[in-house]
């Protein structure tokens, strides 16, 4: 199975703060970043008449490419935003049509990201991330809050991230790594 991972990030602006906090990650994690804001990426529509922008393609890359799915997403009054929320709606497509897509994303892992413009994070914010790894057969491997101080990461929140990071993120792909090794007799 592939070990790499991938940042989903669903922030309505490429370079704001849940992008400082992706780069963070990023760069102590190796895992790559996929913008989610330049995508042509439109609601779910029972009809299925988004099909054929970029949501299916991306998504057949990411579930191919990748072990392990962090979102990252702002906080936007209280949920995610929009871009990601129109990401996770189109998840729907795979489990209608494109069924081997959404079938490949069973075993994988989701992680969760969250920024927002301080430390509190009102109750609630997670569940529908826990609730849909569970639906789709994905291991959940936590969530962290975030938010940037004067549009930086203070020393302590640098401590959390690595914390979630090594015992979240990197522990899990070193029980699957292992895994691995164990040859069949
Ligand atoms: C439309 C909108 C709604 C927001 N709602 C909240 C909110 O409910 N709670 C919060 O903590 N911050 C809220 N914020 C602040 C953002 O979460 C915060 O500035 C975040 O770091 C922005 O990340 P970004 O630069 O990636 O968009 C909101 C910002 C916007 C633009």
């Amino acid at each position: 199975m592939n070990q790499k991972g991938v940042i989903l990030q669903g922030s309505s602006r490429s370079n704001g703060n849940t992008n400082t906090i992706a780069l963070f990650v990023k760069e102590k994690t190796g895992f790559d970043i996929i913008d989610l804001k330049p995508k042509n990426i439109g609601p779910f529509e029972y009809d299925l008449k988004n099909k054929d922008d970029d949501f299916i393609p991306l998504f057949k890359e990411i579930v191919d490419k990748y072990d392990t799915l962090i979102f990252a997403t702002p906080v936007y009054w209280y949920t995610m935003n929009g871009i990601m929320k129109n990401f996770m709606d189109r998840i729907t497509d795979c489990l209608k049509t494109e069924k081997g897509i959404g079938r490949k994303l069973r075993g994988k892992k989701m992680g969760l990201i969250s920024c927002g413009s301080d430390s509190e994070l009102k109750e609630g914010f997670t569940m529908p991330f826990i609730e849909s790894a569970n639906y789709l057969g994905m291991s959940y491997l936590g969530d962290i809050h975030t938010w940037l101080e004067n549009g930086v990461i203070t020393s302590s929140l640098q401590h959390e991230l690595y914390f979630f990071i090594e015992k979240k993120i990197q522990s899990s792909q070193l029980i699957n790594k292992k895994q691995l090794a164990i040859k069949p007799l």
